[in-house]
């Protein structure tokens, strides 16, 4: 039986034969993300570069030498690899445990193809276990909690945490995520948010998993 730390690493290399010659790839954040990274260092000389969603992911980037690009000066990236704190069987997602959601969503934006790549116990039936993290504005945080509250959620607020936009994180709580498309869009017309977790809109194309019987699923959607 493979650990938690062992599916995100199979589920993590499994991602590489995604890539091909010069293309340009978008990776996300996160310790899933981080065995993709490893894997993709063996093939720098091969792709264009990476635009990173995070300072993280971007030092262990440049400790391989693998070339980091900016997103307004390539303007698409080919394929995106991220992880995600819950994913659904349409292949929707509650991302943002580490913070960084925000770039995350700007990349998913403008990529060709999304994988997500997770270990089994973040397929779910229904999201919500896991608190979605809202990104808002500091002097917005108190109005955006009451109206959260209006929704049915508990903010929580991740004190002493800044995000790499300067802004700040609630973590809401039992939400009822019926529809997720349309929570994210109730939720982003909130004013002072910035970004919210829920990846619906654009969700995965692929979802690889890494299961405890050693096995990789792929699920498309
Ligand atoms: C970071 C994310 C990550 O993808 C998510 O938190 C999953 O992380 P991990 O791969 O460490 O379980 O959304 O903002």
């Amino acid at each position: 039986m493979f650990n938690q730390d062992q599916m995100k690493q199979i589920a993590g290399e499994a991602a590489i034969k995604y890539i091909k010659q010069d293309m340009v790839i978008g990776v996300g954040t996160g310790s899933t993300v981080k065995y993709f990274i490893d894997k993709l260092s063996t093939m720098r000389n091969d792709i264009k570069g990476v635009v990173s969603s995070s300072l993280q992911s971007t030092e262990l980037l440049k400790t391989y030498n693998i070339p980091v690009l900016d997103l307004n000066s390539v303007g698409q990236v080919d394929i995106y690899i991220d992880g995600a704190d819950e994913i659904n069987h349409y292949l929707e997602m509650i991302k943002g445990g580490g913070g960084a959601l925000t770039k995350e969503k700007i990349i998913t934006a403008c990529s060709k193809k999304f994988i997500c790549i997770a270990d089994e116990s973040k397929y779910v039936p229904k999201l919500g276990t896991f608190p979605l993290p809202i990104e808002v504005i500091p002097m917005a945080r108190s109005y955006v909690a009451r109206e959260i509250l209006k929704l049915g959620g508990t903010p929580d607020w991740r004190s002493g945490v800044l995000t790499e936009n300067g802004n700040y994180i609630l973590d809401i709580h039992h939400l009822d995520i019926q529809k997720p498309i349309e929570l994210e869009e109730k939720i982003n017309n909130i004013v002072g948010v910035v970004t919210n977790g829920l990846f619906a809109k654009r969700s995965a194309d692929i979802l690889i998993l890494g299961k405890k019987n050693r096995q990789i699923e792929i699920i498309n959607r």
